[in-house]
């Protein structure tokens, strides 16, 4: 059956737009951060389709959908409003989905509040984004549910009567049983899983966790298979299980970086921080990306290798991100005050600032420059499902002179490890030495390393992504899918083999 013939009907929390009410009263629309909206606006854009997801504001909601209709004929295809109340918000997003399922699923166990109401909250919200998409969608559609705030909803799509084929994506990376089954709701969330079609994952490793999860929760079940795609059996249903590791639109990414005004912005960035080596780390404001820990490594740098003062600046860019969690709005603070820390005990009174922090948002150009003007990045999340700011910097190396630092416990470490220094992030000194590694790297490693990473990201950009998730979701027989002849090792390696 060919995938292209079905419309795609994509479901997220988000959508890619975040609609802010002014104090004016005029609403300001925000593009939304994060890789899972990164990743999939160049799909929609290039194969058309609707999108479906919150607004991010439970204000005024009716409002909306006259200016979602406006966007939808400028961006080429369709948005659609799942509106929430601030209760829902609450209990379904901040709660469940922020402090049950994000910590949980990212080896943080002791972040989680397992509040029942929170369970309820995340129920009732899977229940109401099933409603919407069965008043926008059809039978010959394909619906692509995306990541760990919606696991509910082919189960609710089901007792809805929905025909259509249905398929999830979890972008964040899946725990292993003993983690797992701490979750009270463990059981419902293995079930309502199994009412997918096919179920994809970044890495072998998270499929392998929700293998053992099914095989442990479930009694009488089996996963049958080895490769991309396994089958999981439980009772009367048959579900496919695969690795699908997520992309970047890699010439776009090429091209926008090669503007005049990316140059003449990385240019200021230079002009700014004369005469140094500038490593770079931007992420969203997250307790899972390891920032007191790169900003501890880095005073251990300057510790330990003094030669280095002066010769270098780490510039951290944090988004804002799910501000008025509790854990989110700590997290800000004790970065800042690390930062001052640092500068304070190495800051040259009118010149040298060895760390230069940004809190807020980028622009595309502002990113793209900062990616340009870096010559290390140091990316060392304590864990992450893929991590798309690594691909996107090597994207933007354009004269591959760069080097990548990139932490084992990220998604992109499978693919990434023959080009990138790969770090412990809990290892102080031993990211400190990885960047001192970087530093002395001789120009002909430097290229080496960059154009293998550069190679890889390109060949499986986001729409082989997508093109794998759907191939996979409409083969009939899974001998069709092709799989690679000596694919056996726990690993994503094999399908990442150089040209
Ligand atoms: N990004 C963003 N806003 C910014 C700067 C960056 O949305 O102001 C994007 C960045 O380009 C990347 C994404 O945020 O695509 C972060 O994705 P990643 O997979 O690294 O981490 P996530 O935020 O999804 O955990
Ligand atoms: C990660 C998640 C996404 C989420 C993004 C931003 O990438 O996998 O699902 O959209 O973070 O977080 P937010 O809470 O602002 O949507």
């Amino acid at each position: 059956m060919n995938a292209n013939r079905h419309r795609l009907i994509v479901v997220s929390n988000r959508l890619p737009l975040v609609f802010h009410r002014e104090s004016s009263g005029a609403w300001r629309v925000d593009a939304g951060s994060g890789g899972l909206v990164s990743a999939l606006l160049p799909v929609l854009r290039h194969r058309g389709g609707t999108w479906i997801g919150w607004p991010g504001t439970s204000d005024a909601c009716a409002e909306l959908d006259p200016i979602l209709t406006r966007t939808s004929a400028q961006a080429g295809f369709a948005l659609h409003a799942v509106h929430l109340t601030a209760e829902e918000v609450q209990d379904f997003y901040h709660g469940f989905s922020n402090e049950v399922i994000w910590p949980l699923f990212h080896d943080l166990q002791p972040l989680c509040n397992f509040d029942p109401k929170y369970w309820r909250g995340y129920c009732g919200v899977n229940r109401k984004f099933a409603q919407v998409i069965m008043r926008n969608s059809n039978q010959e559609d394909f619906v692509w549910v995306h990541d760990y705030h919606l696991m509910n909803i082919a189960q609710d799509l089901r007792h809805l009567g929905c025909g259509s084929r249905i398929g999830f994506f979890l972008h964040i990376p899946f725990p292993p049983p003993d983690l797992f089954l701490k979750l009270p709701w463990c059981r419902n969330l293995i079930e309502a899983l199994l009412e997918y079609e096919l179920v994809g994952f970044q890495t072998l490793r998270d499929r392998r966790n929700f293998a053992e999860c099914v095989k442990a929760v479930l009694e009488n079940s089996q996963i049958v298979g080895r490769g991309q795609i396994v089958t999981a059996f439980a009772g009367a249903k048959r579900v496919r299980i695969g690795v699908f590791p997520i992309g970047i639109d890699f010439n776009d990414f090429l091209r926008q970086t090669a503007t005049p005004q990316v140059a003449a912005k990385a240019k200021e960035l230079h002009t700014l921080l004369p005469n140094r080596r500038l490593v770079l780390g931007v992420e969203r404001l997250d307790y899972t990306k390891g920032i007191p820990h790169r900003l501890n490594a880095f005073e251990n740098l300057l510790t330990r290798y003094p030669d280095l003062k002066e010769k270098i600046s780490l510039i951290q860019v944090v988004i804002p991100s799910r501000v008025g969690i509790p854990d989110y709005d700590d997290l800000k603070t004790s970065i800042e005050q690390t930062v001052g820390r640092i500068n304070g005990a190495f800051v040259r009174p009118g010149g040298w600032v060895p760390v230069w922090y940004v809190y807020g948002s980028l622009t595309r150009i502002e990113l793209l420059a900062y990616y340009r003007a870096a010559d290390i990045a140091l990316v060392t999340p304590l864990k992450d499902g893929m991590n798309l700011v690594a691909k996107e910097y090597c994207a933007c190396s354009m004269e591959e002179d760069c080097v990548l630092i990139l932490s084992e416990f990220a998604g992109a470490a499978a693919q990434l490890d023959s080009g990138a220094l790969l770090v412990n992030p809990f290892d102080i000194e031993g990211v400190a030495d990885a960047i001192v590694h970087a530093y002395e790297m001789d120009a002909a490693e430097r290229s080496g390393r960059m154009r293998r990473l550069r190679r890889s990201i390109r060949k499986y950009d986001v729409f082989w992504w997508v093109d794998s998730f759907l191939s996979a979701a409409f083969t009939k027989q899974l001998s069709d899918f092709p799989l690679p002849a000596d694919y056996a090792a726990d690993s994503v390696e094999d399908y990442f083999a150089p040209d």
